[in-house]
């Protein structure tokens, strides 16, 4: 499934609040916001959680992460075919949080082609996505690790690593770019488009926010202006 752009993608982490049922209640909020505002956005699960919101919602739904062992004897992997089984139609790697080595983002980019699935990529800086970029994934998305989880985003404290990106991923593909690290306002995704980027992935301004929806139509506001 290919996602449309511009897009705001969430990634839910492993917080207390975007876990189990609290997962299904967040992803629903989301998922009303979306539709009053025909946004585009996707949210991307705990695998534990993966069947259960696919069920409920109809955003696209992502895995967090894929191993690259085929099905079989292969103890606490999490393969694609299982997460397809389960209703993601595509998935994270390479988040900071879950770095592997680039063979494995290129095995999980050509799975995710095989299958027909998202592939979104995830690089610390704008070398890496570049060297990443040659994998041909369909969306790339530049987090700088230091600015995950906090309240500055990555616009605002550094722009230029999202517009290097831009650059830098243009000159091996004309590939989706996302930015993330500190996304939660309107401004933070006018800047990212404006940037060159096709919208943002983040976590903790929607997750751990008080009124997830209200904060979901700030955000969705960036796309539509
Ligand atoms: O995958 C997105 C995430 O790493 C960004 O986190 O909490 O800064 O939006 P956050």
């Amino acid at each position: 499934m290919k996602l449309k752009t511009p897009i705001i993608i969430i990634n839910f982490k492993a917080y207390k609040e975007s876990t189990a049922k609290k997962a299904l209640i967040l992803a629903q909020k989301i998922e009303s916001a979306a539709k009053k505002h025909k946004a585009n956005v996707a949210i991307a699960v705990q695998p534990t959680d993966l069947l259960l919101i696919s069920s409920h919602v109809k955003i696209p739904v992502l895995a967090q992460h894929l191993d690259i062992q085929g099905q079989g004897a292969a103890t606490g992997k999490v393969t694609i075919e299982a997460v397809k089984a389960a209703g993601a139609v595509g998935t994270l790697i390479n988040h900071s949080e879950y770095h592997v080595p680039s063979s494995h983002v290129g095995e999980v980019v050509r799975l995710c082609k095989k299958h027909k699935m998202t592939s979104v990529v995830c690089a610390p800086n704008s070398a890496q996505a570049a060297k990443l970029a040659g994998y041909k994934p369909d969306f790339i998305a530049v987090e700088p690790p230091e600015l995950i989880g906090g309240s500055v985003s990555v616009t605002t404290a550094n722009p230029k690593i999202i517009s290097d990106t831009v650059s830098k991923v243009y000159k091996t593909a004309r590939l989706n770019i996302l930015c993330g690290a500190g996304v939660n306002t309107t401004q933070d995704v006018q800047t990212s488009l404006q940037l060159g980027t096709k919208g943002v992935l983040l976590a903790s301004g929607v997750v751990k926010s008080k009124d997830p929806f209200k904060e979901m139509e700030e955000l969705i506001k960036g796309l539509k202006s």
